[in-house]
């Protein structure tokens, strides 16, 4: 079967649905590649780039009459009237809001695979194009904001006088979020950010950022994704977002609810109230825009001087990269449709997967999938069912610690009836240190188990001066075991101070 790899006809478009390298990946899977003279000139993929790759490059009328397009924007009309009967269009559909599109692609008797609509679940991951693109475009989003914005991010003390560091805030810490939470700190500025997804907190503390807190109701979302919030929760978020906005010289907003339009969460008084010279990014512009200042694609600078972009493309101004990472999302999608790697595209409606990219099949509408069954869904009773591997581990039976705590006080009793009356005050002191050890290391937060450490060197410190003292007797046994208890102990003084030092180094520059 041939792959026809076209040259994106929407204005202003950089994108290409494969690289030289990716689509070399595709004809290793058994199909005839043709690229459409000038597809990837705007993402850095020359004509020659594919023939060194050995791709073909040809002329527009070779590659729409391949049994396969792939593209990255839903084809036109014009372009749908190209297709051959029969033919598969791979691209982003987004047909939960065209339906005209979705007719018109039944009608041209075509099979439409949406590229945007790969469910995120875990076995998809490898496929998932809006992952790839929000990724690349929540760090294009911080590098814009540092284009407008008049001063350095990172804070420097200067001969010429101190510099404050920038102090971003990011609305909505999923994919893009995230990704804007890593760009702008790795610059070297304050972050903090916001997400009604309380379970992400960490996430955010992960990557250096602080997790701002409202006081409101939260809960855990047992899908991974928001729910529309409550009017108490509005009200809970509102006074935030203003005071949040007002002290921040960047505002970068991601907030969205699959399939809903982006919520309004600042409002014109906010942006109002902004310092001048900061600098709004909202990349859910494209969907209705989480800031009231928001013209989707345009830049806008307010009365008071704040800067509002509201750009749709971030993804597409990383032409090259973008495009490699569509690239390969397609190559895993064509992976697992070709399973016998001879270039024949097998489509299996049992996958889910397939099922769920699938908007036509051979003229048929098949949109919309059924559901997908995603392993964190949400119980009919109030209680989420988890996946197994998910599923909390269950809370050891309180009477095993009972069990325990008895053998080991029948223990001790049999060994204080047996052993000689001198070995009695040592073996209570020893069983007394395990079980107070017990209880003060248990109880330490595991952050500070390494600075405890070195506490443990001192204890061990005590345990070789002991041994010493044992050690000069007649009496073999104990001349071994102190021996032995010398050696450990060393083994643990000088092991625990190499990994103190260790740590120490990881927080020295230079
Ligand atoms: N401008 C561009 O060029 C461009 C490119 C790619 C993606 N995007 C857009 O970026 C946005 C984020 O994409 P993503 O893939 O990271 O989505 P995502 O679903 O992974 O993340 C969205 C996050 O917003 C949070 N959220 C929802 N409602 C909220 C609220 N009221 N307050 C705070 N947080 C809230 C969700 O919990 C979630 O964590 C989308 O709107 C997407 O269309 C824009």
């Amino acid at each position: 079967m041939r792959i026809g790899i076209p040259r994106e006809s929407r204005p202003g478009e950089t994108l290409v649905a494969a690289t030289a390298k990716t689509a070399a990946q595709l004809a290793a899977l058994g199909y005839d590649v043709v690229v459409e003279h000038g597809a990837g000139a705007a993402a850095d993929q020359p004509d020659t780039a594919y023939e060194e790759a050995g791709v073909r490059v040809g002329p527009s009328a070779d590659v729409w009459a391949s049994d396969i397009v792939v593209k990255v924007n839903a084809p036109t009309e014009e372009e749908i009237g190209l297709l051959l009967r029969g033919a598969t269009v791979v691209a982003l559909l987004a047909p939960a809001r065209s339906p005209e599109l979705v007719e018109r692609l039944g009608a041209a008797g075509v099979t439409a695979l949406a590229m945007d609509a790969v469910p995120r679940i875990s076995r998809a991951q490898s496929m998932d194009v809006l992952s790839s693109m929000a990724n690349v475009a929540g760090y294009r989003a911080v590098i814009e904001a540092a284009h407008e914005f008049g001063r350095l991010f990172t804070g420097q003390v200067t001969a010429a006088g101190k510099v404050p560091p920038a102090r971003v805030f990011v609305v909505g810490a999923g994919v893009a979020g995230l990704a804007a939470i890593g760009a702008a700190g790795s610059l070297g500025a304050i972050v903090r950010a916001f997400d009604v997804r309380p379970e992400v907190a960490e996430q955010v503390e992960s990557m250096g950022a602080q997790f701002v807190t409202v006081d409101m109701e939260q809960e855990v979302s047992a899908d991974g994704y928001a729910k529309e919030m409550t009017a108490e929760q509005e009200a809970a978020t509102a006074a935030m977002y203003d005071e949040e906005a007002r002290a921040a010289d960047i505002v970068i907003t991601t907030a969205l609810i699959p399939g809903r339009p982006a919520p309004l969460l600042v409002t014109a008084e906010t942006v109002a109230g902004m310092k001048p010279g900061s600098v709004v990014v909202d990349m859910a512009a494209a969907n209705g825009g989480n800031v009231a200042a928001t013209v989707k694609d345009e830049r806008v600078v307010t009365d008071n001087g704040v800067t509002v972009l509201g750009y749709t493309d971030l993804a597409g101004r990383l032409a090259a990269q973008t495009s490699q990472l569509y690239g390969t999302n397609i190559v895993n999608l064509l992976k697992l449709l070709t399973p016998e790697k001879d270039g024949r595209l097998t489509l299996d409606m049992d996958d889910v997967i397939q099922r769920g990219i699938s908007v036509t099949r051979d003229g048929e509408v098949m949109w919309p999938p059924p559901p997908v069954q995603v392993s964190a869904a949400p119980a009919a009773e109030k209680t989420a069912v988890l996946p197994v591997e998910q599923a909390p581990p269950t809370p050891p039976d309180p009477r095993r610690r009972l069990y325990a705590a008895g053998l080991a006080a029948v223990l001790f009793l049999v060994l204080a009836t047996i052993a000689p009356a001198s070995f009695l005050p040592s073996l209570t002191v020893f069983v007394l240190a395990v079980v107070i050890g017990f209880y003060v290391i248990g109880n330490v937060h595991h952050a500070l188990h390494t600075p405890l450490m070195s506490v443990t060197n001192a204890i061990s410190g005590i345990i070789v001066v002991g041994a010493i003292l044992q050690a000069p007797t007649d009496n073999l046994a104990v001349q071994l075991l102190a021996g032995v208890a010398i050696l450990l102990a060393s083994i643990n003084v000088v092991g625990g101070f190499t990994v103190t030092r260790r740590m120490l180094n990881m927080f020295q520059k230079g």
